[in-house]
């Protein structure tokens, strides 16, 4: 692989000779094909050899420090032994009390505390109830994905022998919603509906009427829905941060029974590496009762085959001092004393600032819109370059030391266009991503 643009290898911000060589040392095919882990080698590879530091934008990790909140309790609770002792495996009983305060005070939703389980991130809270779901009903043996979305989730399908199917939401958004998710429904074998809100990587956010037609085929078909909020609150144009007032974490769950919620710690309270999240289930799925589980379960009935079953066989619980950062995380949020979002609005203000440079430079946002209204700002936004497919953008992009992921990895049907994350980069970096991105429209006129 090498330049597109022509005549211009001195002139490009990354020596090309140096791009080149390392992309045949890494024996890398083709750039834009290649998966997050293998760009982000070639990246180091490259910023090594050349002195110069990359506008990274392919990973999602979350570029601010964890909430000292759960650091300090954390470390309180090492201190006095928790170490040494198995946690629940259904979880801490005061992190489940503040869980169900959580999702009261922030989705106005009422949970019991028992379907309120902490999981080893919410990656391991998606394994297990792809696991649990799909084994219900044998005729209902398939989980629909919303795409585009995270590709660890199809991944998980793999290993685990199961069955999907999806669509990109793009030309399906408001009543068109409707007829697209009911033509599968319809079908008899989704067990199951899988969307993240905001989305990973497009960052569009379902509009209410969407969310009202998801929730009432869900009920309707009796699906459930599997609503991944990663990325909880961080539509920054709504501000839900006041607890037990609207407006409320927009949700499916106003308008069906039939839920599993994955909310994730990792970006709202920067707390990935400590791998703790929530699988928050309503009381009708916990109640789910089925012969057919008892061919892998001692017990017939949803919940207790999630908890008993599936996260007993793969994890037994999560961390024991991660409960209690957790615990003392939600409480400060439940009772006001910790506004969780301030902290992140961060990535909303960076991401405005770096939308501006692209489009300013020949770039078009891929999904743009929610309905009527343009996309906000926030972790993740799409952008695509006229004449170039996303998987050439990110090869080209080698040679102006920016790094993204192609969104053709991401179930999108948008091959244009690439993925961009607003995490990584610090404000002292805009600067050089406006330089580049300068650069790359002068060496790729548009015509
Ligand atoms: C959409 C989505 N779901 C789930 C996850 C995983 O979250 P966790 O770190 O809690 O396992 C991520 C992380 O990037 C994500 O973007």
């Amino acid at each position: 692989m090498s330049l597109i643009a022509k005549n211009i290898e001195t002139d490009t911000p990354i020596k090309s000779k140096i791009v080149d060589q390392k992309i045949a040392l890494n024996k890398i095919p083709n750039v834009g094909k290649a998966s997050i882990r293998v760009i982000k080698k070639l990246v180091d590879d490259i910023e090594k050899e050349s002195g110069e530091k990359f506008i990274r934008m392919e990973m999602g990790i979350p570029g601010l420090p964890p909430t000292q909140i759960g650091v300090k309790a954390e470390i309180e609770a090492l201190e006095n032994g928790c170490a040494a002792l198995y946690p629940d495996i259904h979880g801490i009983p005061p992190l489940k009390t503040e869980i169900k305060k959580f999702v009261k005070n922030f989705l106005n939703a009422d949970v019991d505390e028992r379907g309120c389980i902490p999981t080893v991130g919410s990656m391991l809270g998606g394994f297990a109830t792809f696991m649990t779901i799909n084994r219900i009903d044998p005729k209902k043996d398939t989980t629909l994905f919303i795409d585009p979305g995270f590709p660890v989730h199809k991944q998980q399908m793999r290993v685990l022998g199961l069955k999907w199917e999806s669509f990109d939401v793009y030309d399906y958004r408001g009543d068109k919603l409707r007829e697209k998710l009911e033509s599968y429904f319809s079908k008899g074998n989704i067990s199951s509906v899988l969307y993240s809100n905001p989305n990973n990587p497009s960052w569009i956010c379902f509009t209410e009427k969407e969310l009202q037609i998801i929730g009432e085929l869900a009920t309707k078909y009796g699906v459930i829905i599997l609503e991944d909020l990663a990325y909880f609150g961080m539509d920054f144009r709504n501000d839900i941060s006041k607890p037990g007032q609207a407006p409320f974490q927009p949700s499916a769950t106003k308008y069906t029974d039939n839920y599993i919620l994955f909310i994730s710690s990792s970006k709202a309270f920067s707390y990935a590496g400590q791998r703790i999240g929530m699988l928050v289930m309503s009381d009708k799925v916990f109640e789910i009762q089925s012969e057919h589980l008892l061919k892998y379960y001692v017990y017939d009935t949803v919940g207790m085959a999630m908890i008993y079953g599936s996260i007993y066989s793969l994890s037994s619980g999560t961390a024991h001092s991660a409960q209690y950062a957790l615990t003392a995380i939600l409480k400060a949020a439940n009772n006001g004393e910790f506004n969780f979002l301030d902290e992140v609005k961060e990535y909303g203000e960076k991401a405005k600032i770096m939308k501006k440079m692209f489009l300013d430079n020949g770039f078009e946002i891929v999904y743009d819109m929610d309905e009527d209204h343009p996309i906000a700002d926030g972790f993740y936004f799409t952008v695509s370059y006229p004449g170039l497919s996303g998987n050439e953008l990110i090869s080209e992009f080698m040679y102006y030391g920016i790094s993204a992921i192609s969104l053709s990895t991401t179930g999108s049907e948008r091959f244009e266009g690439i993925r961009a994350c607003t995490s990584l980069i610090q404000r002292s970096q805009l600067p050089d991503l406006e330089y580049r991105l300068k650069k790359f429209n002068e060496h790729h006129p548009i015509s």
